[in-house]
């Protein structure tokens, strides 16, 4: 078990530099599958997520070296059709390699993605849509079978805007005869991340970044080097970090454009921010003010800020609300941020918390049930007095590179143990 000991009570003061996005990089790394080309990705965050599909890759037959933040793939000698069963457990995220090994190689086997436990998170959108491209669909002893000929360009129409069924069927659409039209796409930048990657392969996609994208059908993709964009969720809890400790921090290296909402949230509870080229500058102030938050597909406020702003709202002067538009059961972290002194309501069937500011969060033992939830955990123990102790945090290594080095370059008292 691993786990982060804090010893709360300092201010992060300095600067980090923005890692690559995790959710950017899973959908890109599928990429290299589709292509037989040798691929080149940089800026390519060294967390657990990433390891996870860069296992799968190499058991379907792909060539991988790494040096640091750069990645080369050659997926030449693919063979391999079945994404194993334990491995496509450990992250949601696997579900978009069935899009580009049957994009590319006509049947995929999987199982059910596994993932963070934060509500149902059915797959329906992404067989209902790769069904429509003229993918078939069996299964047999919990394993997924799909197949098909050919696939073809079709009109796709997603109930929900959803990040990962948009992906699956822009990487299953490639190499689609003929065209390929998604309406009520969604338009996360970590969609417009994959198309620029693919674009530059060759592919034909229009709109990405919008909720009409049309994807013109190629015969082939060419060897690419493309660097992936900087996490805008990253960014955003260290940006919260500060403003939880009243510290002052400059992020370097990020895209402050992918964070509007979220900067003006945070401007919203007082803290002073500056923007410059590719750099967001946060001072916080003595006293943060509640807020209310509703979470939403892109350009919204994002989900996955959700438990890491509930953290600092803990020590707002006044109420704050949250709403969870996105997913269903994403508060299970309140009740281990109460363990810590934080006040903490769920209303409305689980779909929003109120928050009473306090003036004093005490360390304890809390265990991580989801990657966000338990950094909203590690932000709680740095603005907490005394010891805590983040159980679990196995979970949040998925997500975050590096997170106890930087908190400590930034001032922290932290350090994992493995045990
Ligand atoms: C992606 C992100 C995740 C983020 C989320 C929403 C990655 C690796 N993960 O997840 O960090 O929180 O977008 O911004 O990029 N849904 C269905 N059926 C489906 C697919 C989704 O009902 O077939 C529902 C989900 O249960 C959820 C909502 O749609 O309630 C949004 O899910 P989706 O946008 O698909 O999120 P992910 O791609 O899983």
């Amino acid at each position: 078990m691993i786990s982060y000991v804090i010893n709360g009570g300092k201010e992060l003061n300095g600067e980090i530099k923005n890692s690559g996005s995790k959710n950017s990089a899973l959908p890109i790394l599928a990429t290299a599958i589709l292509n037989p080309n040798p691929v080149v990705f940089y800026n390519v965050p060294d967390i657990d997520d990433v390891k996870t599909t860069l296992k799968i890759l190499k058991v379907l037959g792909c060539k991988i070296t790494r040096e640091c933040d750069k990645i080369t793939i050659s997926s030449f000698n693919l063979k391999k059709t079945e994404i194993p069963e334990e491995l496509m457990h450990r992250c949601r995220s696997t579900v978009i390699l069935v899009g580009a090994i049957v994009g590319r190689m006509k049947r995929a086997t999987f199982s059910f993605p596994g993932g963070c436990n934060i509500g149902a998170r059915p797959i329906n959108l992404h067989i209902k849509a790769l069904k429509e491209l003229g993918i078939r669909f069996t299964e047999k002893q919990n394993k997924i079978i799909c197949a098909t000929k050919t696939i073809r360009g079709a009109k796709l129409q997603l109930e929900f805007p959803s990040v990962g069924a948009t992906e699956n069927i822009i990487l299953s659409s490639i190499y689609a005869k003929g065209v390929t039209r998604i309406s009520n796409a969604a338009k996360e930048p970590e969609i417009k991340d994959l198309a620029n990657c693919l674009k530059k392969m060759g592919a034909k996609i229009y709109g990405a970044g919008t909720s009409n994208i049309k994807i013109v059908g190629v015969n082939k993709l060419n060897p690419v080097q493309y660097k992936i964009m900087p996490d805008r969720i990253e960014a955003g809890t260290f940006l919260c970090g500060a403003a939880i400790t009243h510290g002052k921090i400059r992020i370097t290296n990020t895209n402050p454009s992918d964070l509007s909402n979220v900067l003006y949230k945070l401007k919203e509870i007082g803290c002073d921010i500056s923007i410059k080229n590719n750099e967001i500058c946060l001072k916080a102030p003595k006293k943060i003010k509640s807020i209310s938050i509703s979470t939403e597909p892109y350009p919204g406020f994002p989900t996955d800020l959700e438990p890491i702003f509930t953290a600092l709202l803990t020590k707002a002067k006044g109420t704050s609300k949250i709403e969870e538009n996105i997913f269903e059961n994403r508060f299970e972290f309140c009740k281990e941020l109460s363990k810590m002194g934080a006040d903490i309501k769920i209303n409305k069937n689980g779909r929003e918390i109120s928050i009473k500011g306090v003036e004093k969060i005490s360390g304890n033992v809390v265990k991580s049930k989801d990657l966000r939830g338990g950094a909203s955990l590690v932000l709680e123990g740095l603005a907490a007095e005394g010891k805590t102790v983040v159980e679990d945090a196995e979970y949040i290594l998925r997500g975050y590179e590096k997170l106890d080095e930087k908190l400590l370059s930034l001032g922290a008292n932290i350090k994992i143990i493995n045990k």
